[in-house]
């Protein structure tokens, strides 16, 4: 049984997780999206709602043998994989800009974990300037992201923009 997680803040998924997500299907039997609950960050999804929004939309992946589902969790990612008997701790990379804070991650948790091995998968190319956090300041200035981001994602951040808008009209009253 070869189990994978797919660490992340997923806040929120883009289409570059789902890319690199569909590219790891056919090496494991089960990938675990791993959703870090970091409180000292100020998300712009909570923890909850970025898992169920995975869950929403991995439906729509054709994941064939593989199974895969979502987890939120806690503290060092080294643990949580090897609280969930992964073998493998999956990460994508889109430029070589990514390459040295992803290369001081992998040796660090091959240090915590060292059963446990980094997979890093190349994006597609299109997706390689994508980020949850420029989508989210590209969205939140009035800019386009359809196509970088899952239909959902971005319905749900419209929605999470109104819904700040109305509670700052109202404070405003
Ligand atoms: O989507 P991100 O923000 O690039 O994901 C980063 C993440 C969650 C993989 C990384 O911050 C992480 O592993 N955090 C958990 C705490 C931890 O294990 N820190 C040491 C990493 S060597």
């Amino acid at each position: 049984m070869r189990r994978a997680i797919f660490p992340g803040s997923f806040d929120p998924l883009t289409n570059g997780h789902l890319d690199i997500i569909k590219r790891s299907l056919p090496l494991f039997d089960e990938i675990i999206v791993a959703v870090l609950n970091n409180p000292d960050k100020k998300p712009m999804f909570s923890v909850e709602e970025r898992c169920v929004l995975i869950e929403e939309i991995l439906p729509q992946i054709k994941n064939g043998k593989c199974f895969l589902t979502v987890e939120s969790f806690s503290g060092l990612t080294a643990d949580f994989a090897k609280q969930k008997n992964a073998s493998a701790i999956v990460r994508g990379i889109r430029a070589v800009s990514d390459y040295e804070y992803e290369l001081r991650m992998a040796l660090m948790n091959r240090r915590l974990e060292p059963e446990i091995e980094t997979v890093f998968l190349m994006a597609a190319e299109e997706y390689s300037y994508v980020s949850s956090n420029l989508m989210k300041q590209v969205f939140t200035l009035g800019g386009r992201v359809e196509g970088l981001v899952p239909e959902l994602v971005e319905q749900k951040m419209r929605e999470k923009l109104s819904h700040e808008q109305t509670r700052k009209d109202t404070k405003n009253v």
